[in-house]
């Protein structure tokens, strides 16, 4: 079922797998914006219905590898 999840559309406007905004989130991404930055999920054309999502994904991530211990 986790490998499932690995290959989910999550932002359908630019086309971003779960995968690359979970990259993201490992590669130091701590807010929405920093994944807008680096991925472009959330910033297409319907406005960021993904978002939500996205936001899901960064509190599951965050928790689960916190990089950086100064963010607390
Ligand atoms: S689905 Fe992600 S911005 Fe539209």
């Amino acid at each position: 079922m986790k490998a499932k999840e690995k290959k989910k559309l999550v932002c359908l406007c630019n086309g971003v797998e779960q995968s690359l905004i979970e990259k993201a989130i490992k590669e130091g991404a701590k807010s929405l914006d920093e994944i807008f930055d680096l991925t472009s999920a959330g910033v297409g054309a319907c406005g960021g219905s993904c978002r939500p999502q996205i936001k899901k994904l960064l509190e599951i991530h965050k928790n689960e590898i916190k990089k950086n211990p100064e963010e607390d």
